[in-house]
This record gives C-alpha cells, sequence and structure tokens, in this order.
C-alpha cells in the first residue's frame, strides 16, 4: 500500500451526490471475503510457470501504457517495451492512435527508437531501408523486383490493438480480448466516476525490484503491513484496520478511511471520501483519492526481476486552493509517494536473496489478504 495524503486539503470538487451511489457495498458484505489460503513457492520462482504467465496471462490483459498527452499531436510517436514486446504507437493524422509490432517485415530489425514525431509520415528501417507509413504498411522496398511478390503483397508490421480511455492509451496484445470497458467491469465503472480525462499525469518513476512480478502485486494489494513497513510514513494517515475489500474477479478493489478526512466529508460516494485502490488485473493499480492519484504497473523481464513504472496523476486544481499551493501539495505528495515506494522496495528486493532459499516453501494468507487469495486463484485458474 503507498499512497500519501493532504488529508486536509483533499475537498471533493464535485457537488455532493443526493442518492447513494449505485456500487456502495450492502451493510452486511464483509470486511474481508475469503478464507485463509496459501501458494506454493514456487509459484514464484519457477521458470516454466513465468513463461506460461507470460504467454497466458500478460498476453491476455489490458494495460494503461502511455498518457494520452504523450502524443499530442498528429505523428507524435512513442515506443512501448515490455514483456518482450516492441510496439510503435503514433497517432495519426485523423486524431486517433495507431499501434503497430516495430519488427521490420524483412528481417526484423527493430524500426524505430524512443519518441519523436514523424514529420514526412514514413519511417525507413535502418538496415536496408524498406519505408512504412504511420499505420505499419510497408509502401516502399528497395530492390523491389528482386523478391517475391507474393511475400510483399500487403506486407505490414503487425497491428496491435489499442483504445483511449480516460486519458490514457491502453493497449493490449490479445486479438480475442474484450473490449477494454468489457474487460475492467467494475474497474471502469469505479475510474469512470473519477473523470480521468481532466487529470494530468505530473509525475513518474521507473524502479527495478528484484523480484517476481506477482510479489510486487501482492505487496501492493494488502494494507496490514502499513504499521511495519510504513510506521513513520503511511500509518498514521490511513485507517488501514478499517479496509474493505471488494472481489470483482479477475480484478478485486478496496476502499480505505483517510484520517482526519473520512469522517468529515459528507459525501455518499466511497470515491469523494476513501482513498479507493483497485487492481487492474493483472498487474496495473490505481491508487485514488478524490482529486489526485498513482498509478503504477508492474512489468514482468524475468522470474526474479520486475519494473515497476508508477505515475501520479493530478486533477483540476481544487475549489479553495490557488493552482500554486496545489502544486506544492501534489509535489510533496509525489514525495511522500517515493518515500513509500522505497520503504516497500526494500523488503521487496530482498527477495532475491531468499528466493532459492530451502525455507522459502509457501506463503499463507489470511482473510485481511483476501485480494492476494483472489489474485492466485485467477492466475491459477488461466495456467490450468
Ligand atoms: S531488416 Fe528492415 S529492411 Fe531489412
Ligand atoms: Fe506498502
Amino acid at each position: 500500500m503507498t499512497q500519501s495524503i493532504p488529508a486536509t486539503k483533499l475537498a471533493p470538487t464535485e457537488p455532493a451526490p443526493t442518492e447513494p451511489a449505485q456500487d456502495e457495498p450492502a451493510q452486511d458484505e464483509p470486511q474481508y471475503p475469503l478464507a485463509p489460503s496459501a501458494v506454493d513457492a514456487s509459484v514464484y520462482t519457477d521458470q516454466a510457470r513465468y513463461q506460461g504467465e507470460l504467454d497466458r496471462i500478460l498476453s491476455h490483459a489490458w494495460f494503461p501504457v502511455f498518457p494520452s498527452a504523450d502524443v499530442p499531436k498528429p505523428r507524435d510517436y512513442v515506443v512501448w517495451n515490455q514483456l518482450g514486446q516492441s510496439v510503435v504507437i503514433i497517432r495519426l493524422d485523423d486524431g486517433s492512435v495507431s499501434a503497430w509490432h516495430n519488427v521490420c517485415q524483412h528481417r526484423g530489425a527493430l524500426l524505430v527508437e524512443g519518441s519523436g514525431r514523424c514529420s514526412n509520415g514514413r519511417f525507413t528501417c535502418p538496415w536496408h531501408g524498406f519505408v512504412y507509413d504511420l499505420e505499419g504498411s510497408v509502401r516502399q522496398v528497395p530492390l523491389r523486383e528482386s523478391f517475391d511478390p507474393a511475400q510483399l503483397a500487403g506486407l505490414r508490421a503487425p497491428a496491435v490493438r489499442v483504445v483511449e480511455w480516460s486519458g490514457w492509451i491502453w493497449l493490449t496484445l490479445s486479438d480475442t480480448l474484450p473490449d477494454l470497458l468489457e474487460y475492467l467491469d467494475t474497474i471502469g465503472e469505479e475510474l469512470a466516476g473519477y473523470r480521468l480525462d481532466r487529470f494530468d499525469t505530473r509525475f513518474r518513476v521507473s524502479v527495478t525490484l528484484t523480484a517476481n512480478w506477482k510479489i510486487v502485486v501482492d505487496a501492493f494489494n494488502e494494507t496490514w503491513h502499513v504499521p511495519f513497513t510504513h510506521k513513520s510514513t503511511l500509518s498514521g494517515l490511513v485507517l488501514w484496520r478499517d479496509a474493505s475489500l471488494k472481489i470483482s474477479s479477475p480484478h478485486s478493489w478496496m476502499t480505505l478511511p483517510i484520517r482526519g478526512f473520512t469522517d468529515k466529508v459528507s459525501n455518499s460516494d466511497h470515491r469523494q471520501t476513501h482513498l479507493c485502490h483497485y487492481l487492474a488485473f493483472p498487474n496495473t493499480i490505481f491508487s485514488c483519492f478524490p482529486n489526485h492519484l498513482q498509478m503504477w504497473t508492474a512489468w514482468p523481464v524475468a522470474p526474479d526481476k520486475t519494473v515497476l513504472n508508477a505515475y501520479q496523476l493530478v486533477g483540476p486544481t481544487p475549489d479553495g486552493l490557488s493552482d500554486a499551493k496545489w502544486e506544492q501539495h501534489n509535489e510533496r505528495d509525489w514525495k511522500h509517494f517515493l518515500d513509500v515506494l522505497a520503504e516497500d522496495s526494500e523488503v521487496i528486493n530482498n527477495f532475491a536473496a531468499l528466493a532459492r532459499s530451502k525455507g522459502f516453501r509457501r506463503n499463507i494468507f489470511n482473510t485481511a489478504e483476501s485480494r492476494l487469495t483472489a489474485f492466485h486463484d485467477e492466475v491459477a485458474k488461466r495456467l490450468r
């Protein structure tokens, strides 16, 4: 659990709804919904299992990969490199976004690096000069007459599904996955209430952690490590004992009261009163306050190595605050987030020394770790 909280300054910017939010939990909804469980240590270490997770889980999920603002104008592009893939994401002249595998269809060279603007609308392969248009189709071939025409017919870098939603470009490597909002389901409905298209991505960081990606996901989906790991940073700020966990398979989420804020705000929408924390299965987390949030994605790079890309998204300046003050709050929140992240990282990175330990036999989850139970059940189900 990582978050920073200017508790008294996070007044909602929207008027209080007069009707209860439809997603408000029933009174008798259990705080910790699932029974205790356990997973074998090999879940985090086995190489074959890791490959299976890449193929059958991470290749069949939607991810937010870049803020839309990273490609503001037609012909702006960025390259996404994760999960052993390289994908060009580019804004077309009609304002839509296209994505295609960054692989030359002649002999597999990398076509594009970094980010920038493709002013002339053409990408030229650095090896033998095949020329691609903005949508990844081959437009020119040197020595064309020397190729088999059938091999060149309709040749293009394979397309990748992308969609823009809530100020972000979302990507999936799957051709068969349902559309984004159907995939996100409850999590999408929850996030829609924040109107994230009004938010700016003000800060970002990338850290490499020496642990399996599921260790990283586990670490951010329960709260009761707060009084130990985050004794001086978080434990006075969130009422971690009162977290209310919700399973919305394959995703999960929770609401968490904020000390000195939740009980003072009169609003029936939990998004305006609580810290709401969402796991968009399998590896993206949104940790949301009414006016700002942090979002991060855990990208596996090896069975024992994970890159965590984290962002702070900031909403419009709340009523009663100057822009300068709001900026100060956001800078302070981000610094606080980095402090909390450093505390989590220290624990997570110590797994490097223990992953092969004969003493690491299984992980046991209590009911307060119901979201971890649900996550591992979902992972196991997809590997069967
Ligand atoms: S590999 Fe790209 S033109 Fe040859
Ligand atoms: Fe934490």
